[in-house]
């Protein structure tokens, strides 16, 4: 599907986004674990948190969807059953590599994979720690799905995650609740702690300090009614182009503001944005609030180390943004090489259609500001974040601009072209 999108002049209304994608994928598998009937209110829209659904039905599990409003009747810890052929995570690495750790601990074998995105991404990363724990598994050329798992007794490790990933995190924890004894993850920096705050809301004995988290085996998991909150990842599109168009003044609603995850919001603020949160209060230990944007960047952007970590799935975005109004440099970032596409090769390529510079390095890029993006025919890639970064590129060039395999947006938010349109004028 191709989209056409049109300049605006600015931005301006309410909005509300689908909820959190790494918080439903989260809470979905645990409520499978858990003993009786969760439900989630706010799933996930997009068909990564499907993928999930649609893996925890194949192992047994009773998932009733009503809209946004999910029902999963958890059958504890021992309730899974071995599903009658392969396992589809589609373009999902969370599910993968989340579910593998929950796999590698059954009685019976399973196969994951999904489509061909997914096929050329990692998954040493999960593979060795849980090979460590005892798992087997095999991997197409030993490294990439589809993987075979061939489920076992786990035993609990003290593992120090060489990449900052809270998939690895997650599905190191997701093992260990299997295990006897304490399984504990040592992060070099910390990433999303949705899982540490999930499990501990569920019943389970966790305890984090620093970038250490420790987690009792074998808990009792018990059922909960839940809300998700909108996905602030999903908000780094919008925030972008209010900040891209001056006279822009945009409030999203009910976003999760989960501190390790508001790095986003500091980094507008830091280079001028004015951002209001407003209304915080707090679900099930996740924070919710409204954010308020409206202005203009002053300083140029500079993203690297740890602030790399934790604004990855927004560089796209914020690239756009970038190059729009005070420039970027990005640093320390070969993990954008690893994702749905490899993203600093995905933007390259579209800044060019668009007439906008930009210096590529094997880790990073540099964006300098003030450049116009021309009308441009720009491609997804398949790329779900490569789509709607785009989107928002188009809003300034000074003709409409068109995106080819434009429903990629689908895999986090399928409402996205329709929420821009209602806000853009
Ligand atoms: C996610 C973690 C990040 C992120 C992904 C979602 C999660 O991946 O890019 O979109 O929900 O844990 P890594 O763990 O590979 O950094």
């Amino acid at each position: 599907m191709t989209e056409t999108i049109q300049p605006a002049r600015k931005l301006e209304g309410a909005i509300r986004l689908p909820g959190d994608k790494s918080i439903s994928h989260r809470w979905a598998m645990i409520s499978a674990l858990a003993e009786g009937t969760t439900t989630i209110d706010g799933y996930a829209t997009g068909e990564d948190c499907h993928s999930t659904l649609g893996i925890l039905r194949r192992l047994g599990i009773v998932v009733e969807e009503d809209g946004a409003r999910v029902r999963i009747t958890g059958k504890g810890l021992n309730g899974l059953s071995a599903p009658d052929g392969p396992l589809d995570a589609g373009n999902s690495g969370s599910t993968i590599r989340m579910m593998s750790g929950i796999l590698a601990a059954q009685p019976f074998d399973s196969v994951i994979g999904g489509d061909e995105s997914l096929s050329r991404r990692p998954m040493q990363r999960v593979m060795k720690p849980l090979a460590e724990m005892g798992a087997n598994i095999e991997a197409h050329e030993g490294k990439f799905p589809p993987l075979t798992i061939h489920g076992r007794t786990l035993h609990a490790i003290d593992y120090a995650t060489p990449v900052a990933s809270a998939q690895v995190k997650t599905c190191v924890l997701f093992a260990g609740l299997f295990c006897e004894g304490e399984t504990i993850v040592r992060e070099p920096v910390r990433t999303r702690d949705h899982t540490e705050l999930a499990l501990r809301h569920f019943g389970a004995n966790l305890q984090s300090a620093k970038n250490v988290i420790r987690l009792e085996g074998r808990p009792q998991l018990k059922a909960q009614q839940l809300v998700v909150p909108g996905d602030l990842s999903s908000s780094a599109f919008f925030l972008s182009a209010a900040l891209m168009i001056p006279g822009s003044n945009l409030v999203i609603a009910g976003v999760g503001l989960n501190p390790t995850r508001t790095a986003l919001l500091d980094y507008l603020a830091s280079l001028g944005a004015e951002i209001k949160v407003l209304e915080v209060s707090e679900q099930h230990g996740e924070l919710v609030g409204d954010i308020v944007v409206r202005g203009q960047l002053r300083q140029p952007g500079k993203i690297a180390g740890a602030l790399t970590a934790s604004l990855i799935d927004e560089i796209p975005t914020l690239a756009v943004l970038g190059a729009a109004t005070t420039g970027l440099d990005v640093r320390d970032a070969a993990e954008l090489r690893v994702k749905e596409t490899d993203r600093i090769a995905t933007v390259a390529e579209n800044f060019r259609r668009a007439g906008v510079e930009i210096e590529v390095r094997e880790d990073g890029f540099t964006v300098p500001g003030g450049q116009r993006f021309e009308p441009a025919a720009y491609d997804s890639f398949g790329d779900h974040r490569i789509a709607m970064a785009f989107a928002v590129a188009s809003l300034v060039a000074s003709g409409p601009s068109t995106i080819e395999r434009a429903e990629a947006a689908s895999v986090s938010f399928p409402e996205f072209y329709e929420t821009l349109r209602r806000i853009t004028e």
